[in-house]
């Protein structure tokens, strides 16, 4: 699951939830932003010690936000370092299929773990399809195959065909974690305010868990009705 902050990631670990992802979505649904892309590494490392404060067991992935990563191998383990020092990370993720495999192997030879993330990119969305079904087989074949090779831990499939995604989860060695992809990956994610009701119109993939949207809006609603009344605080 996706967490941003201490108070859910306590929540998720009293769950049983055993992986937090600190994804760049953070950018979308806590920041206000309309993608990922503003987000700053800056931004990464302040909401994954927020997360590793509030969690205790839980594997933390840092996700790497665009700009952290692509512009060199070295700066690509600078930011991965970062993330893990100050941040409090146990591992990294950061997009790409097989043009991403150096930066991948790089940061796993500087002794850090790597999530691969293939399929749909959100970083760069607006250079290709954008957030559409991806059914390129033999693409995102090579691409699962090359972020393994690389040495990456594991792998999310970001909206991949479910034949494809099935076939991949088959095909590599590494767990495949889907969110958007069908039933046959190794494991799933979901963006935690999309799955607890917070925003109203989430992907179709998503199934809402809860309704917090309309709880949260009930009870200020209530709390500010009982200020103008004086019904709270009582005496
Ligand atoms: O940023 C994120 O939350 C992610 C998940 C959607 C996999 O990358």
């Amino acid at each position: 699951m996706t967490a941003y902050d201490a108070a859910f990631a306590r929540c998720a670990e009293q769950a049983g939830i055993d992986i937090l992802l600190v994804g760049d979505s953070v950018g979308t649904v806590v920041l206000g932003y309309d993608s990922t892309v503003p987000v700053t590494l800056d931004d990464m490392i302040h909401h994954t010690a927020a997360v590793a404060r509030g969690a205790k067991h839980a594997h933390i992935i840092g996700d790497m936000p665009f700009g952290s990563y692509q512009t060199s191998d070295s700066e690509a383990v600078r930011s991965a370092s970062r993330l893990i020092q100050e941040g409090r990370a146990s591992s990294v993720k950061l997009e790409g299929g097989a043009r991403a495999a150096d930066r991948i192997q790089a940061i796993v030879g500087a002794g850090i773990p790597v999530m691969g993330h293939i399929g749909v990119l959100p970083q760069t969305a607006g250079l290709g399809p954008g957030f559409r079904l991806r059914t390129n087989r033999e693409r995102l074949l090579d691409d699962a195959r090359a972020v393994q090779d690389a040495g990456a831990y594991a792998v999310v499939l970001e909206v991949v065909a479910p034949e494809i995604a099935a076939e991949i989860t088959a095909a590599v060695k590494i767990p495949t974690i889907g969110i958007g992809s069908g039933p046959s990956c190794d494991g799933q994610v979901l963006v935690l305010y999309d799955m607890l009701g917070l925003y109203e119109d989430p992907p179709s993939f998503v199934k809402q868990y809860a309704d917090f949207g309309t709880q949260t809006v009930r009870a200020l609603t209530q709390f500010a009705s009982d200020v103008a009344s004086r019904k709270y605080p009582a005496s």
